[in-house]
């Protein structure tokens, strides 16, 4: 599929992981008959248009149909797009979904959020560069104080910002690795006592070590289990069809690893 203006291609391997993990969590931490609160910072236009009438969704659309089925009731959602157009795309898409607001700027808009978030909740972060994983970094703590569980995708290798491939974060200098190395710290020492963290990593594209993806997911202790299986599944799941030596190797490289 064509990538949208924003640099996203829906449904390449990335993508597929990601619908398999972001279903691990939400029906893993979604309750039947208890409202849900979803805050999504990077929305993009919500479905996608693959050929004329025919849609491919993306995560906004996905976790409402979840939501809808684990509890029974329409989720609250606050989706957020920065980009002009495709806001306008999202919402066209979305119309008439009720408990639903449209903002452009997440990092603008979470404070007056922060009140509603609690447990029965989820904050998916899924930008397309690196770049803009930066005010998660800044924001995670008082969003993980609210109790809220958290889905973190890291980009690791689109999108670094000086000319040797590093990202300069809070005045020093970090190299992709170590920048995955300091999100997985910060939100295992943010997290609440009553919440674990789990890190998928995956190879994203192309050769085997061309570049790795990770997702960060901070959910309840008591569900952790689960969503650490269906998430290795489904990290599992997005593997390209190769030769069974690629495959082997390839296998070695998806990782779930969980915090303290
Ligand atoms: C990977 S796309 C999102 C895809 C979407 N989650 C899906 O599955 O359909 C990332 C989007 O984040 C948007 N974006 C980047 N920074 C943002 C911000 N601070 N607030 C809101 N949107 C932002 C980009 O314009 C881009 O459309």
């Amino acid at each position: 599929m064509a990538k949208i203006k924003v640099g996203y291609t829906p449904n390449n391997r990335a993508d597929v992981v990601k619908s398999g993990v972001l279903k691990a969590v939400l029906s893993n931490i979604s309750k039947q008959g208890v409202p849900f609160f979803y805050f999504e910072c990077h929305s993009g236009e919500g479905r996608y248009e693959k050929s004329l009438g025919c849609f491919y969704d993306g995560s906004a659309f996905q976790a409402r149909d979840i939501l809808k089925r684990v509890t029974s009731l329409d989720p609250e959602m606050v989706l957020h797009e920065i980009k002009k157009n495709p806001r306008a795309e999202l919402v066209k898409n979305t119309d008439g979904w009720p408990s639903l607001t449209v903002g452009s700027d997440w990092t603008k808009d979470v404070n007056k959020y922060l009140p509603k978030m609690d447990n029965n909740g989820l904050v998916f972060s899924d930008p397309t560069f690196f770049e803009d994983h930066r005010p998660i970094l800044e924001r995670a703590p008082e969003i993980l104080a609210t109790g809220i569980p958290m889905m973190v995708y890291l980009p690791e290798g689109v999108g670094v910002n000086n000319k040797n491939g590093q990202f300069e974060f809070r005045g020093k200098t970090y190299t992709k690795r170590e920048l995955a190395d300091a999100t997985f710290r910060l939100l295992d020492d943010k997290k609440p006592e009553d919440n674990a963290l789990i890190e998928v990593c995956y190879p994203a594209c192309g050769g085997a070590l061309e570049r790795i993806d990770h997702f960060y997911l901070v959910v309840p202790r008591d569900v952790s289990k689960q969503v650490k299986q269906e998430s290795l599944e489904a990290a599992l799941a997005g593997e390209p069809q190769r030769g069974k030596e690629a495959k082997k190797r390839y296998k070695g490289l998806v990782k779930v690893i969980e915090g303290s």
